[in-house]
C-alpha cells in the first residue's frame, strides 16, 4: 500500500490545506481505510455476520468491547453494509470487495463494465487509462479482459480500495489533470456527476472533469470511452462519435461516447446492440407518423427511446407512436425490447372518469406511467388505486394530439 504515500496536494485537491478540519477528517479516513485493508481490518471483516440493519447497535457495542476506535467500529459495519448491497452489482465477488458510500454509488456494475471492456478489445486496445477510477469497478472489468490498465484516482480512500479490487490494475493516487498521463492506446472517463451532497450534477460541463474537458482529453488517444448521463441532450455529443445507451432489464444506466470505433448511435439491451440508424451522434432522431391507438399499446426499452431508435423500431415490427413525438407505440404484435400493453379504455384524464372505468375492468391496484403530459404518478397512484381486484396500469398520454387516460393491463414483458 507504499504507492499511496500521502493524499495529492496541489491547487484542484480538497486537501491542499492540511490544517482544515475538513482535512483532518480527510487523513483519519485514509488511516482508518489502510487499517481496513490490513491484517487486522480484514480478520474484523471476515468475523461479521451477514449484514442486518437491526443489527447494527450491538455490533457496534460489540466492536467496541473489541478494542476498536468510534471510526474502525462505523467503518467497518458501513462497509459490511455497502459489501450487502453491491451484491447486486458484483455477485459474489461483492462480499472481498472495498467500497466508500460514494464510490459504491458511483461504481459500474460489472456486468456492464465487460461491456466496455469488450468494446476496448473488439477495436484493438491493449493498454487503457482508467482516469477517474473511483474504486475500481471499471478497472476490475478491464483486467478481467485481459486489458493492461492505468487507474488514476485523486481521491486518497478510492484509489486505495481500487488497487485491492482492481489487483491487476497499476493505480496511482493523483490529480490527472496535472499528472502526465502514461502511453496508452485508449483512456476510459468516467466523470463524476455527484455533488458533494450526493445530488446529481446535470449540466456536463459541471462534472468533474468537465465534459468538454474530457473530450479534449480522450482526442489525445487512438480509442477513447466517455460515460455520460442517460439523458445528454444530442446537440451536446460530437457528431464523429458512437454513442451507446445501455439498459438492463429495462433500467436505463448510462450511456458512452465512444471516439475511434465510428460513428452514429445505438442502444444496448442486455448486452445485445440495436443501431438506431443515426450516421452521426448529434443528428436529430427520425420523426415517425402516429397512428390511432389500437388494442395493443407497447413502451419500448429506455435504452431504445435515448438513442433515437424508435424509426428503426417501428419500420421493423409494424408500429407507430400513439401521438406526435410520443415513444408509445401502436401495432398488430408484441415487438422485442418493448413492455406491451392491452389498452381497455380511453378516457379524458379526470380522476372520475378513470375510477369509474378502473371499476368497471375490475381493477384494484393501479400502478401510473406518462408521456408527454405533466402528471404527479406517485399521487395519481395512491389515488386512483383500490383495494381487491387485478393489477391494472393508467397512461396519461397525448393520443393523436389530444390529452387522454389509457386504461391498460400488462401483458408479456419482453424485457
Ligand atoms: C464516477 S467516479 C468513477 C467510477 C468508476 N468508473 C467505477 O466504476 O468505479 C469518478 C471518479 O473520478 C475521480 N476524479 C475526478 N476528477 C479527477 C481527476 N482530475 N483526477 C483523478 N481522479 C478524478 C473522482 O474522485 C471519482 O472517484
Amino acid at each position: 500500500m507504499d504507492a499511496f504515500p500521502s493524499p495529492p496536494r496541489d491547487a484542484d485537491s480538497p486537501l491542499s490545506d492540511a490544517d482544515s478540519p475538513r482535512n483532518a477528517r480527510a487523513s483519519r479516513n485514509l488511516a482508518v481505510a489502510r487499517w481496513l485493508l490490513g491484517d487486522a481490518g480484514r480478520a474484523v471483516l471476515a468475523a461479521l455476520p451477514p449484514y442486518r440493519s437491526d443489527d447494527v447497535f450491538a455490533l457496534t457495542a460489540r466492536l467496541r468491547r473489541e478494542g476498536l476506535d468510534a471510526d474502525q467500529a462505523a467503518s467497518a459495519l458501513t462497509l459490511s453494509r455497502l459489501r450487502a448491497r453491491a451484491a447486486a452489482k458484483f455477485g459474489e465477488r461483492a462480499g472481498a470487495m472495498f467500497f466508500t458510500a460514494d464510490g459504491y454509488e458511483q461504481a459500474t456494475r460489472l456486468s456492464v463494465g465487460a461491456l466496455h471492456a469488450a468494446r476496448f478489445v473488439e477495436a484493438g486496445a491493449r493498454r487503457v487509462i482508467d482516469f477517474g477510477c473511483g474504486i475500481g469497478a471499471d478497472s476490475l472489468a478491464f483486467t478481467l479482459a485481459g486489458l493492461d490498465v492505468a487507474a488514476i484516482e485523486s481521491d486518497p480512500v478510492a484509489a486505495l480500495y481500487a488497487a485491492a479490487n482492481a489487483p491487476k490494475a497499476k493505480v496511482t493516487c493523483a490529480n490527472g489533470l496535472a499528472t502526465e498521463l502514461p502511453d496508452a492506446d485508449a483512456i476510459w472517463l468516467d466523470p463524476a456527476r455527484r455533488a458533494e451532497d450526493g445530488r446529481r450534477i446535470a449540466s456536463p460541463e459541471r462534472w468533474i472533469p468537465p465534459f468538454s474537458r474530457a473530450l479534449s482529453l480522450a482526442r489525445g488517444f487512438p480509442l477513447a470511452g466517455i460515460k455520460v448521463a442517460p439523458g445528454i441532450a444530442y446537440h451536446a455529443l460530437p457528431p464523429r462519435a458512437f454513442v451507446e445507451w445501455i439498459s438492463e432489464r429495462g433500467q436505463l444506466l448510462e450511456a458512452v461516447v465512444w471516439l475511434g470505433m465510428g460513428t452514429g448511435r445505438a442502444a444496448t439491451i442486455d448486452g445485445e446492440r440495436l443501431d438506431s440508424g443515426a450516421k452521426t451522434a448529434d443528428e436529430p432522431a427520425v420523426f415517425v407518423a402516429p397512428r390511432p391507438l389500437g388494442p395493443l399499446l407497447f413502451e419500448p426499452d429506455p435504452a431504445i427511446v435515448r438513442s433515437g431508435g424508435i424509426a428503426r423500431l417501428c419500420e421493423k415490427h409494424g408500429l407507430a407512436p400513439v401521438s406526435e413525438g410520443i415513444a408509445y407505440l401502436t401495432g398488430e404484435a408484441v415487438p422485442p425490447h418493448c413492455a406491451a400493453f392491452e389498452v381497455l379504455d380511453v378516457v379524458v384524464p379526470e380522476a372520475k372518469r378513470i375510477k369509474r372505468s378502473l371499476a368497471a375492468h375490475g381493477i384494484g391496484r393501479t400502478e401510473v406511467k406518462k408521456r408527454g403530459t405533466e402528471v404527479d404518478v406517485a399521487a395519481m397512484a395512491k389515488k386512483l388505486s383500490g383495494r381487491g381486484g387485478d393489477a391494472g396500469v393508467v397512461l396519461f398520454s397525448p393520443v393523436l394530439g389530444r390529452h387522454r387516460a389509457i386504461v391498460a393491463r400488462r401483458t408479456a414483458v419482453t424485457f
